[in-house]
């Protein structure tokens, strides 16, 4: 969150994370990718005011991070295109962007052995998760 104060002070976006957040297992650099890319999203196709919330679960010695938005939403016809590089819904005059941020999401989580999806309905908000193993509880 740190490396995103600046567009988040320009949304007003406010991020609410969760007091407790798994330990997982994976590369840090990659991780910290990862999650700025959903994070950026969810701030630029948030709405005005994005209220964004960071929660995390374990089952099953996975963890499932969800990065929850209120914003524009994804009708489940492009939930598959959208993780593919260069894939954009948007022009770029309206939300700027590359199209690659959710490409690196879905190859470093999968490349960490985790799976990545996303819930959402056109105009209702967009849920994207990643699964990651959870480190060993000592
Ligand atoms: N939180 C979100 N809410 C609604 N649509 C989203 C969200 N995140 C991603 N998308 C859609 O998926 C597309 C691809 O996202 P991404 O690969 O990060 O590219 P970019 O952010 O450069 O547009 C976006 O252009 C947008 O259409
Ligand atoms: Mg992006």
């Amino acid at each position: 969150m740190a490396t995103l104060q600046e567009p988040m002070a320009r949304a007003g976006a406010q991020v609410e994370v969760a007091p407790e957040l798994p330990v997982v297992r994976g590369n840090q650099a990659v991780l910290l990718q990862v999650v700025s890319n959903l994070l950026s999203n969810a701030i630029k196709f948030g709405g005005s005011h994005p209220r964004i919330r960071l929660s995390a679960h374990v089952e099953n010695r996975m963890a499932t991070l969800i990065v929850a938005d209120e914003g524009i939403g994804i009708d489940p016809t492009h939930h598959e295109q959208i993780f593919r590089v260069f894939e954009r819904l948007h022009g770029s005059e309206e939300y700027p962007g590359t199209g690659i941020g959710l490409a690196i999401v879905r190859t470093g989580i999968e490349r960490m052995g985790g799976t990545v999806g996303v819930d959402s309905q056109r105009g209702e908000g967009s849920r994207f998760w990643f699964t990651l193993p959870a480190a060993e509880q000592s």
